[in-house]
């Protein structure tokens, strides 16, 4: 056990210290930084799936008044490292799929370089390719690990004896498609290259992240390369990497005479360049005594990846520890396909792993004549059943009996199909969710005292803290991290830690983020942002107090680490939660609404209730789209996904949401370190689509098993 840090300024719900830069449209993003004569690129992309280029025209391009130049592949900067192929732009006339960099146009303005680039001349010699995820494809394997380092097939107990000897089998094929990240700030670079040091803004969710990996590919040391994001415009997870993008950017920078070049991506380049979610395919067979416990359970997934850069998404993970079952197996097939390469969205491997498995559950509990929230319960567990080690918090009962009170889960009818009204199916279900902590420990953080000289302000031109406006001689700490705030509050939540760790009022923290020149943050990914970057501001804190004491001289500072967490290593560091929702399905156009929802969740201690409602109710929100509105349609003949723009792929707008809720337990982890938080980014999509699709199932009767809920499979 960790005593945890005491909380004044942690726990109370400050408004975003950024808040009011954003809502005056003047915190800037990553193309609109001050940049001088800026050069603007626009690319061309490849328009076959597989093949080779056989030779660029670029007359045409070169012609448009404006145009600097064209860079193919003939004549871009060699990169130092290609190993990454996704990463490997404009080395050579190879096209991996649909949508790829194949030339880009620097010019003087950015509706110069469009036209140049539409100019742009490519033939090619086209291969056949493969872009259809099929089940039954000869060709699937088995990766060597999944994404996070784990097994992509495991086996404990007899669970083909279970099988035989069950009293109750569910068995059924759930599919998730693959989806989009869709951050209102597309993927942004302003690069610069003034001959020592590659300069890049880029909307990212984490400079150290950028730097550390393309420094080697462009052939810098990590000092020649400096990564700034004070402001992103969100992420999930589609910028935890850095994408072709800000290599292109790079590439143009150090052919732009050291003027800066200014890169954002359109909504449509986005769906080939900028990663998504993979389909998954869901074999899930459940095994149970009649009473609903649960003998065992096994899933088998199809996913797929990209020829040109493995991406094996851990969709098996959460079934693994999620209910306890003696025997459990899981395999995990890829399919490795001629398409956009597929990386990380919200909860990867936990949001679509936890879909099949939470829609069968409540397939099993209608086998067994029991409610769901009682199915769950009977098969909860203190004990991790994939490892055997105790979970350090485990509050699923906690949540789903808080979330059913106050949902008013006593009005579901039992039966399906049982309530119509004004000619809406009405129902109501729930999903049990799950996300690990994946606590960072590379980072440092560093901290400064200086007298009082007035607020001043951070490197992002923000205020410093809530009512800087009059800091007194008592002096002010500058607090730096390395880390991102790529919507979520971060900066705001990182505050009020520092406070609490330096034990000073919130007004004396100055907090410098987003710019890899800061001390290394790890990054903004896995829901581990806040409280990896906050155990190490503690640390830090604790180090300033240790070195300089409670009355510092000005310019005192230090730095330090996290410490390990002993308990690491003993404990399942896990946290959970209950979704609720109701349907409404349209009895004559099959149209789903979903008037309420509600999310209870265990998440260790909650920094800023503020923000972190937010969070969760972003999770849930998007959720809602996974579950009523996303898919992101392959035309496999092209290799393109054909609804690529907001029109086409709709993701969740005000009319689509009405009651979205979110509540949490009071758990403050004594093992999750002193901040005893576990994160918050991730949890609250999971598990919020199958709690939909369970209730569509409460309302009509009808067991829709592939996502989205969309009104033609209401309409039998
Ligand atoms: Mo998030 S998908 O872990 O960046």
């Amino acid at each position: 056990m960790t005593e945890l840090l005491p909380a004044r300024e942690i726990g109370l719900g400050i408004e975003r210290l950024d808040g009011v830069l954003k809502v005056k449209g003047t915190a800037p993003y990553a193309v609109e930084h001050p940049a001088e004569d800026p050069l603007f690129l626009f690319p061309v992309l490849s328009t076959i799936a597989r093949g080779r280029i056989t030779g660029i025209d670029t007359a045409a391009a070169e012609a448009v008044p404006g145009v600097a130049q064209v860079l193919t592949h003939l004549n871009a900067p060699r990169l130092a490292d290609t190993e990454d192929r996704e990463l490997a732009v404009l080395q050579g006339p190879d096209v991996g799929f649909r949508g790829q960099f194949v030339a880009a146009v620097l010019a003087e303005t950015a509706e110069a370089a469009r036209e140049a680039a539409a100019a742009v001349v490519v033939r090619y010699d086209d291969e056949p390719h493969r872009a259809a995820l099929d089940p039954e494809d000869p060709e699937l394997y088995k990766p060597e690990e999944l994404n996070t380092g784990i097994e992509p097939d495991t086996s404990d107990g007899d669970v083909a004896g279970a099988f035989i000897s069950a009293d109750i089998v569910v068995e059924a094929v759930y599919r998730t498609p693959a989806e989009h990240n869709n951050p209102m700030e597309p993927h942004a670079t302003t690069a610069q290259w003034d001959g020592q040091v590659l300069t890049l803004i880029d909307s990212t969710q984490g400079t150290h992240v950028v730097k550390g990996t393309l420094a080697p590919v462009f052939g810098l040391q990590e000092s020649q390369v400096r990564v700034i994001a004070p402001h992103v415009g969100g992420g999930f997870g589609s910028k935890g990497m850095p994408h072709a993008n800000v290599v292109l950017a790079g590439l143009a920078a150090l052919r732009a005479g050291g003027r800066p070049v200014r890169f954002a991506l359109t909504r449509q380049q986005m769906f080939s360049l900028a990663g998504y979610r993979t389909p998954t395919i869901q074999k899930i067979r459940l095994a149970a005594d009649r009473d609903g416990t649960l003998q065992a359970l096994s899933l088998d997934v199809v996913e797929q990846t990209a020829v040109i850069k493995e991406f094996a998404e851990q969709t098996p993970a959460p079934i693994r520890m999620m209910y306890a079952a003696p025997a459990r197996a899981t395999t995990t097939r890829l399919a490795a396909l001629d398409i956009p390469v597929n990386s990380w969205m919200r909860a990867p491997g936990e949001c679509p792993g936890m879909y099949g498995p939470e829609v069968a559950m409540d397939e099993l509990a209608e086998a067994c004549g029991l409610d769901p929230i009682e199915l769950r319960l009977r098969n909860d567990t203190q004990t991790d059943p994939e490892t055997g080690k105790p979970f350090a918090s485990r509050h699923l009962a906690e949540c789903l009996r808080r979330g059913a009170e106050h949902f008013g889960w006593e009005r579901r009818s039992r039966r399906p199909r049982q309530r119509l009204v004004d000619g809406w199916w009405t129902g109501m279900g729930v999903a049990s969710a799950t996300y690990p902590f994946m606590a960072q420990p590379a980072n440092k953080a560093r901290i400064r005292y200086d007298a009082g000289t007035g607020p001043g302000t951070d490197a992002a031109g923000a205020r410093a803290a809530a009512g800087a406006g009059g800091l007194d001689s008592a002096g002010v700490y500058t607090v730096q991290i390395g880390a991102a705030d790529i919507g979520t509050g971060a900066w705001t939540a990182l505050t009020q830690i520092a406070a609490d760790a330096l034990d000073v009022p919130l007004d004396r923290i100055r907090l410098q983020i987003g710019d890899s020149a800061l001390p290394l943050a790890t990054v903004a990914g896995g829901s581990s942002g806040t409280a990896s970057w906050g155990a190490t501001i503690i640390a830090a804190g604790e180090q300033f107090r240790a070195d300089h004491g409670e009355a510092p001289s000005p310019g005192a500072q230090s730095e330090a680490s996290p410490p390990e967490n002993p308990a690491a290593g003993e404990f399942t560091l896990q946290s959970f939660g209950a979704h609720f929702a109701e349907v409404h399905v349209n009895a004559d156009t099959g149209e789903v609404r979903v008037p309420r929802l509600l999310g209870v969740f265990s998440a260790g201690r909650i920094i800023n209730p503020s923000t972190a409602r937010s969070q969760f109710i972003g999770g849930l929100t998007m959720g809602l789209g996974m579950a009523l509105h996303e898919e992101s349609v392959m035309d496999a003949r092209f290799g393109i996904f054909v609804n690529h723009d907001l029109a086409e792929y709709h993701v969740p707008a005000h009319a689509d949401i009405l009651d979205v809720d979110a509540l949490w337990i009071e758990d403050e982890d004594p093992h999750a370190g002193k901040l005893g938080a576990r994160g918050i980014g991730e949890i609250g999509i999971v598990g919020s689509a199958a709690a939909i699709a369970n209730a569509a199932y409460n309302a009509t009767g009808i067991r829709v098993r592939d996502l989205p809920l969309t009104p033609d499979r209401f309409l039998a």
